[in-house]
């Protein structure tokens, strides 16, 4: 059995997805703060099996504690359960610590239990802040976070090599997202942001659906070849696969060391002007955009040197930009029309 925590969310439901194609049994605990039942639903109709579902906050120790007695066939952790939104977590770091990272502790204190424990951890590419070098390899140097939100993730990888350093019979893989993006092209499930999305791709869909009025572009005086910013998105199935995999390195006592992190992007930048673009040319739509000032800690460029998850893990991404904008927007209409 494999635990997904925050499995409801937006990578979580994907990779229970692609673990129940492999064949895996699945639990997850999820406290649906920014997620509904309804993926349960989603993730039958993709898969024809409904996975294990508790409602749980991680924070809440003693029911944790019940639920590892409870499910004592527990092989793997993928954990994706964590609080992510940046500006808020500027406005409530308390919570962002808390959340993220006394749940991470806790569960780490579940594993520590077990003879042998796997463990896959959600970070992102945000713990590289504005790299000097392009593409961005997984020996750039951690520059200082410029959220607590991505404070708690370079924490969060620092407890766990900590912990790895003195525990052998815990193995731990930190997978750094890039920017993931898209939806199943099942339309089953996909992002579905409960407040006003921050992200670039939601609100793009939810612009072209009549949600919001327009796309604010921050910012085209960058140094880049349109002047936008540059980022490396993945398709949200291309990322979730990469769990499966990096999983089963895992059972199958296939890693270098019991502490190892991965990149996990395209390896492509593309602008801002660019993912409108490929949204327009995929959708017929014309989407309502304004230029605007730049936003506050947004770095220039990131995309991802990916040879290292390429070569070890015998992963790479499969699906185009235009492939995953297809998706989200396939999923938009599907959300907007039902709902
Ligand atoms: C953000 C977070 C990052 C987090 C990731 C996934 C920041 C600084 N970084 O990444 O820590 O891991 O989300 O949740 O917030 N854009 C617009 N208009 C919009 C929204 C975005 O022009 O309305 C632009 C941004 O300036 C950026 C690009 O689109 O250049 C991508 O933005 P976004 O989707 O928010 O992701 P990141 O900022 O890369």
């Amino acid at each position: 059995m494999i635990l997904v925590t925050g499995g409801m969310g937006y990578i979580g439901s994907h990779t229970v997805v692609e673990l129940q194609s492999e064949g895996y049994e699945v639990a997850i605990i999820d406290n649906l703060s920014n997620s509904s039942i309804t993926v349960l639903d989603g993730i039958e109709a993709i898969t024809g099996q409904r996975p294990f579902f508790e409602q749980l906050d991680l924070r809440e120790k003693s029911k944790l504690q019940d639920f590892f007695a409870k499910y004592g066939n527990i092989e793997g952790v993928i954990h994706f359960s964590a609080s992510k939104a940046v500006g808020e977590s500027v406005k409530k770091p308390l919570l962002y610590y808390e959340n993220n990272l006394n749940a991470l502790v806790y569960l780490l204190q579940e594993l520590l239990k077990k003879s042998k424990a796997n463990f896959i951890f959600s970070s992102s590419c945000t713990v590289y802040g504005q790299a000097d070098e392009l593409p961005i390899t997984e020996g750039a140097p951690v520059k200082p976070a410029e959220s607590p939100y991505g404070n708690t993730k370079q924490i969060g990888e620092e407890i766990i090599q900590d912990i790895c350093n003195v525990n052998p019979n815990l193995s731990a893989i930190a997978l750094r997202y890039f920017n993931p993006i898209g939806a199943h092209p099942s339309a089953q499930i996909g992002e579905f942001p409960l407040e006003v999305p921050q992200n670039l791709v939601p609100f793009i869909t939810q612009t072209a659906i009549g949600l919001r009025k327009q796309l604010s572009v921050f910012g085209n005086d960058y140094p880049t070849t349109d002047g936008t910013c540059i980022r490396d998105y993945i398709h949200v199935v291309d990322l979730a696969k990469a769990h499966v995999v990096s999983l089963q390195r895992l059972l199958e006592n296939k890693n270098d060391g019991n502490y190892e992190v991965f990149n996990l992007g395209t390896g492509k930048g593309s602008s801002v002007l660019e993912v409108i673009q490929s949204f327009e040319r995929v959708s017929g739509e014309q989407l309502n955009f304004k230029i605007m000032n730049r936003r506050r800690g947004d770095v220039v460029q990131a995309y991802a040197d990916t040879t290292k998850a390429n070569k070890i893990l015998r992963w790479i991404s499969k699906y185009s930009l235009d492939d995953a904008m297809r998706s989200a927007w396939e999923w938009e209409k599907k959300i907007r029309n039902s709902n």
